[in-house]
């Protein structure tokens, strides 16, 4: 009991279906629109902006060889997660997983773990966002003045994932970008004169009404944006192709310098650690399972379609801009763009596409990462861990729209004043802890109840979810130790709140038991 107590999976499918007479939500998405979902999710900063980074500083073409890396430990972690959202079709996604395998401590940790992935998620792409929304209205020539495109603590420094340093030019009062090798000269640029990041915040709140209204309204809007992105990075793939230099290529994996993590095999796998921030999303996919309208079919189409479909895009991707240009030259903000402008006049017409599929693609990521947070959310104050009142569902529009509320508040104060950059890899180390918890819930499952029925079931288990461990655990170890102990504080902070609130409350394994 307490804090080991599970929540049967008899219990969990009765929930799903509906059984336990509590206001449900909306069944409206089939398996194209969950596959959209995941992909409006997955192509975002990652393809558009860390590629060229992590060629430039860890892999060089070889970046090729970590995204089928990182592809491969998302693939075996997705076809975990697979087998879960087919048989436990709940909002809750990897917190009720955890649930039904590890125990309430565990199911809580995950649950607050995936803030950092989906809501602080949402947050770092939603300023990525509004850097180049704001660049792009300066080409318009409508200037958004400075003050109102970045944070008050948005330092002087590094930003990963905007993979460029930010200074302020007081003398034109303006925020340039420098590459991230660059020195960011102390005496010529200060900290920036931002007040409050108004972009970052309006696409917060669109995104959040959006997603009050309606999944099905919010699942049409994404699947415009993923038409258009797709539009843009096949014709860059495909054009691309035509002007590629292969001596770009050689050497396809340069000799490493000497250093742990810079080019060679090492570089490969430290680009593979960067760069998983692409593939993050496609999880989010999970979290739509009350909403789908045939889970135990659809979930896994939605899981690993979206997920087959951008592995091998980031593979042509990569290897098209790579042999564009010198992996030297990737490390900017803008390195899709910096690719096809080396393949000279012949595509320029391809540049402000560039601009519009970036703003497009991380639209929709910051979309989906807003619809999965309130929903996992919404499944904790089910069970009790969090206030009845986040469980509630919009009488008309069938969706949790108190969480929903409550999340896009909490994303854009954290969004428009916070000093963001310093999060990216914080949203990756929690999104592959989740992947490493699950991926081990289906090895305990297995075992203690190998007779459920499961619509979906991982191949080669337990091999599978141990390389999904294997991989997702090594990527984490590849990140800096600095984002661990910013792991662990999140963490830390977590179990004081479960101590505190959710372990009296809780409808299973509280004091104030009733039944489960
Ligand atoms: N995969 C998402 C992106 O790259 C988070 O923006």
């Amino acid at each position: 009991m307490g804090i080991w107590s599970k929540k049967s999976v008899a219990v969990l499918q009765a929930e799903a279906a509906g059984e336990d007479g509590a206001h449900q939500l909306k069944r409206a998405l089939g398996a194209l629109n969950l596959t959209t979902l995941g992909i409006g999710a997955i192509i975002g900063a990652g393809i558009f902006v860390l590629t060229g980074t992590a060629a430039a500083q860890y892999a060089g073409p070889a970046i090729v060889y970590s995204f089928i890396l990182a592809g491969l430990g998302c693939l075996f972690a997705g076809l975990c997660y697979a087998e879960f959202a087919a048989m436990i079709p709940i909002a809750g996604s990897a917190y009720t997983y955890g649930y039904a395998t590890l125990g309430e401590l565990v199911a809580w940790i995950i649950g607050w773990d995936l803030i950092l992935e989906y809501l602080f998620g949402a947050a770092t792409v939603a300023v990525g966002w509004s850097g180049y929304f704001s660049a792009f209205m300066n080409e318009l020539g409508f200037r958004i003045p400075v003050q109102f495109t970045g944070a008050p603590l948005d330092v002087v420094g590094t930003h990963t994932l905007v993979a460029s340093q930010i200074c302020y030019d007081p003398a034109t009062n303006s925020v340039v970008k420098l590459a991230t090798d660059a020195v960011c000269d102390t005496s010529k640029y200060a900290i920036t004169h931002g007040v409050v990041n108004v972009p970052a915040m309006v696409l917060v709140g669109l995104m959040t009404a959006l997603l009050v209204i309606g999944i099905k309204e919010s699942a049409r809007f994404n699947n415009v944006i993923v038409i258009t992105k797709l539009i843009i990075v096949l014709l860059v793939i495909g054009f691309g192709f035509m002007y590629v230099n292969s001596d770009n290529w050689h050497p396809f994996i340069p000799a490493n310098t000497g250093t742990f993590g810079q080019f060679g095999w090492t570089g490969i796998v430290r680009g593979a650690a960067v760069i998983f921030f692409a593939y993050i999303g496609f999880d989010a996919v999970s979290t739509a399972a009350q909403e789908a309208k045939n889970p135990q079919r659809d979930m896994p189409i939605g899981i690993l379609g979206s997920l087959a479909v951008c592995t091998v895009l980031y593979i042509l991707m990569s290897l098209v801009m790579t042999g564009l240009t010198s992996y030297k030259n990737l490390n900017v903000p803008h390195p899709v763009f910096v690719a096809i402008e080396a393949a000279g006049p012949a595509l320029a017409w391809m540049r402000p596409i560039i601009n519009i599929g970036a703003i497009a693609g991380l639209a929709s990521v910051v979309l989906v990462m807003l619809m999965a947070q309130p929903r996992i959310f919404f499944s904790m104050a089910r069970d009790g861990l969090l206030p009845p009142v986040f469980g509630k569902v919009h009488p008309r529009f069938q969706t949790p729209y108190i969480t929903t509320i409550l999340t896009g508040i909490v994303c854009a104060i954290v969004a428009g004043l916070f000093p963001i950059g310093l999060l990216g890899e914080l949203v990756s180390i929690g999104t592959l802890l989740a992947f490493v918890i699950v991926s081990a819930g289906i090895i305990v499952l297995r075992r203690k109840s190998p007779d459920l029925p499961r619509p979906f079931k991982t191949p080669l288990v337990p091999v599978v979810p141990i390389l999904a461990i294997l991989i997702c655990g090594y990527m984490m170890a590849s990140l800096p130790s600095d984002t661990w102990i910013r792991l662990i504080v999140w963490l830390a902070i977590g179990l004081l709140i479960y101590f505190i609130y959710g372990k009296s409350h809780s409808r299973i394994g509280g004091t104030s038991a009733a039944g489960g």
